[in-house]
């Protein structure tokens, strides 16, 4: 018995999908795995310690084939190469042929190793996102971008490659560790600031760290939105753009401490502050929004304060620069974001002015 779920449709032409966030939704998988032998399970070893054992009972529970835990290390460190080799062996091994499908259940981590190896396994099998960290249900898990990491880079090599089905169950995140929780609060409040004042009221008054019926709103509220972003622009041609609000500084500030000082999600929500604060600086959002942010951040333990001057070498540095331009995500007003292509020689200017030490 599904005990409550709401279903939120991606609506992609092509290859349209559902996500599902609350509990009780084991029942849904068996018509995506039916006449398969065995179904490997994507999963890192603190995942599968904490919640392997209640995914494998679900078996008997719901007639399922035989899930066949394909454990990697956690961490960023193991979305690479060689994990992928493994991943692949334990692909042929357990004869996986071009009707499959793959259960992908973990954090973004696993999500992005997992739907790559889907998106490359016989040139393409399906595969079942089951997130269970809070980014990965609010972002990574939903819009089909797959990747590793390669020397050159992160996610340098990869695929857009949608899931067949989203999975989210929010009681999984009882057991996330604060940090990690509080990263993915970040990308919860960058798509509150990018959608909707009513979602950034429901952030302000929601208790931080704790899993709650109104976190499940806010997870849902978060899904609906980067799903109607990618069912406008799957491939990043334009619209998607703007769920990198904060970002371009965020990574700099993350390749400027070498990804050791902060969490993805700590640097996004400093490089929210700088975006905010440039967009505010150079008129082109609403007085006050700052401020209006950093309350959000504050809320959740996430204010930190970045230099942005010394970020300038680090973002001419990002991937996604193209020539001698970047493409800035600003704010106009909560839930009105803009794409502003801008000159280096520009935003150095900028900066320089507006941050001077
Ligand atoms: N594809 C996309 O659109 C997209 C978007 C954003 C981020 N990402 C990627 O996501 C990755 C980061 O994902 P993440 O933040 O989920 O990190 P993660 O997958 O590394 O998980 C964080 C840690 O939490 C542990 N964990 C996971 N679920 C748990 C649970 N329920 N209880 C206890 N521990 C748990 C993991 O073992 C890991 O140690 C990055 O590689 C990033 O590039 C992808
Ligand atoms: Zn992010």
């Amino acid at each position: 018995m599904i005990l409550s779920m709401d279903e939120i449709e991606i609506k992609l032409v092509a290859n349209p999908y559902s996500v599902y966030v609350g509990t009780g939704w084991m029942e849904l998988l068996p018509p995506f795995v039916e006449g398969q032998a065995r179904v490997p399970v994507v999963s890192d070893r603190n995942v599968w310690r904490l919640y392997g054992e209640g995914l494998k009972n679900s078996e008997e529970v719901y007639g399922l084939p035989e899930l066949v835990p394909v454990l990697i290390q956690p961490g960023e460190s193991h979305k690479n190469m060689k994990t992928l080799e493994k991943i692949f062996a334990a692909f042929a091994e357990n004869e996986l042929d071009r009707s499959g499908c793959v259960l992908a259940f973990g954090g973004g981590v696993v999500g992005d190793i997992a739907g790559f190896a889907a998106a490359c396994w016989m040139r393409g099998v399906r595969y079942i996102q089951i997130p269970t960290t809070l980014l990965a249900m609010v972002d990574s898990s939903v819009g089909g971008k797959t990747a590793i990491d390669i020397q050159a880079g992160k996610n340098l090599v990869g695929a857009f490659h949608q899931p067949s089905l989203v999975l989210a169950n929010p009681a999984l995140l009882r057991t996330l560790p604060p940090l990690e929780f509080q990263s993915g609060m970040a990308e919860v409040i960058k798509t509150a600031v990018l959608s909707s004042e009513e979602l950034c009221a429901g952030i302000l008054s929601m208790e931080p760290g704790v899993v709650d019926p109104e976190l499940e709103c806010v997870i849902r509220a978060c899904v609906r939105f980067k799903g109607d972003v990618v069912a406008q622009d799957e491939h990043e041609g334009g619209l998607r753009k703007i769920l990198n609000f904060g970002h371009t500084f965020g990574h700099a500030i993350e390749a400027k401490y070498g990804f050791k000082k902060y969490t993805h999600g700590q640097a996004v929500a400093a490089g929210m502050r700088i975006a905010a604060r440039y967009g505010e600086g150079c008129g082109i959002s609403e007085k006050g929004i700052s401020s209006r942010i950093e309350a959000l951040l504050k809320r959740h333990g996430l204010l930190i304060e970045e230099d942005a001057v010394d970020l300038i070498p680090w973002i001419r540095n990002d991937k996604k620069t193209h020539g001698e331009a970047i493409d800035l995500v600003l704010l106009k007003y909560i839930g009105e974001p803009v794409v502003i292509p801008t000159p280096f020689s520009e935003l150095e200017r900028t900066l320089k002015k507006m941050f001077k030490k």
